[in-house]
């Protein structure tokens, strides 16, 4: 492979470039950018010449693909449900942000996570050959999860982009970050989608669905360009950013949130490990860390509902600092 040349953030300039020349283009781009721009417009109001700005959060959620083949047939996937990414939209919406939850297709969804996995066939039932009614033992839960999304929705206050790959994901991520730029320190960016880190370049993959006569297959990965950089410096420079770590190695974890704390100068990185990630995490900021954990004894039913407490504090000091040296 040809060696690049340049400072450190040249080439990384230069990668993030190549993979978003060569990455197919986004098969739905205008529609995104016009339901940004109008859900943007809802969530910002003028008076005179001062524009009142509300607090919104780009949430991302669930796992990004990567395909074997342009016609593709096979690819490569992570473990994420999409579960934290959708239980923080509803805090925060509690919390009366607005939120663009760019989120894996067939992932968990806001509202919906302590319904049955199958809920269409699970929470209804037919009555005669006519009439479906909802069974009673999920009727509450049915009635709540309904009302409360079609609120977020109808007042205009969440927006849901769906996304597959990791040529969509970062696309998408990057029309969000460019409609937003105009939020300032209102905009929260809350990054907690399991981004691939190796992919395919679209140019050297495969048209057709790989054949098995061909024997094992040798395939070789190029690196996903991070993308923390450029989001946090140019996309979104004035934003409040919380981007999260996971390893499954504990004794790794806190030293890799902490060197991400730094080097992308994020304020926050959520720190969790596979295993404990619904029982505990650690929020690490450039003042220290915190343990924020799930206790059913003192009611505290998830980990997510302290950690958005705690993230909006945060925001709201992120927000005060910037009114104050602007
Ligand atoms: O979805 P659940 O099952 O509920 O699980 C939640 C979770 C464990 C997925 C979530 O809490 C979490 O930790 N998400 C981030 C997982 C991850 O991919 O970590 P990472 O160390 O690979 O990436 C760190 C950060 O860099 C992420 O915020 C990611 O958005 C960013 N990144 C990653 C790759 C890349 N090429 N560019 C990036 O900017």
């Amino acid at each position: 492979m040809e060696k690049k040349s340049g400072t450190p953030q040249e080439i990384a300039y230069d990668e993030i470039k190549d993979f978003f020349d060569s990455a197919p283009p986004l098969r739905d781009g205008n529609t995104v950018c016009k339901k940004l721009h109008e859900f943007l417009e809802t969530n910002s109001s003028s008076t005179g010449n001062h524009i009142n700005n509300y607090r919104v959060v780009c949430v991302t959620s669930g796992g990004t693909t990567v395909p074997l083949e342009q016609r593709c047939v096979r690819f490569i996937d992570n473990f994420s449900s999409g579960h934290r990414g959708a239980t923080s939209t509803e805090y925060f919406l509690k919390a009366g942000y607005s939120v663009i939850f760019l989120y894996r297709r067939e992932s968990y969804q806001p509202y919906c996570t302590s319904l049955p996995d199958n809920p269409l066939l699970e929470c209804f039932e037919m009555t005669d050959e006519s009439f479906v009614q909802v069974h009673p033992s999920h009727s509450d839960a049915v009635k709540k999860a309904i009302s409360n999304h079609q609120a977020a929705v109808k007042g205009g206050h969440l927006l849901k982009l769906p996304f597959c790959t990791i040529f969509e994901y970062l696309q998408i991520l990057q029309l969000i970050a460019t409609s937003m730029k105009n939020l300032g320190p209102y905009a929260m960016y809350y990054l907690a989608a399991a981004v691939s880190d190796f992919y395919v370049p679209w140019e050297s993959m495969a048209m057709h669905k790989i054949q098995s006569a061909s024997g094992p297959l040798d395939m070789r990965l190029a690196q996903v360009p991070k993308m923390l950089p450029v989001l946090r410096n140019d996309w979104a420079p004035m934003a409040f950013f919380i981007s999260f770590k996971l390893e499954t190695d504990r004794d790794i974890l806190l030293k890799k949130a902490d060197m991400a704390l730094k080097k992308y100068k994020m304020h926050v990185v959520v720190a969790n490990e596979l295993l404990t990630r619904k029982e505990e995490v650690t929020v690490v900021t450039p003042t220290g860390n915190i343990s924020v954990r799930r206790d059913k004894t003192k009611g505290v039913t998830d980990v997510e509902g302290p950690l958005i407490k705690l993230l909006v504090e945060k925001h709201s000091a992120h927000i005060e600092d910037s009114i104050k040296c602007s």
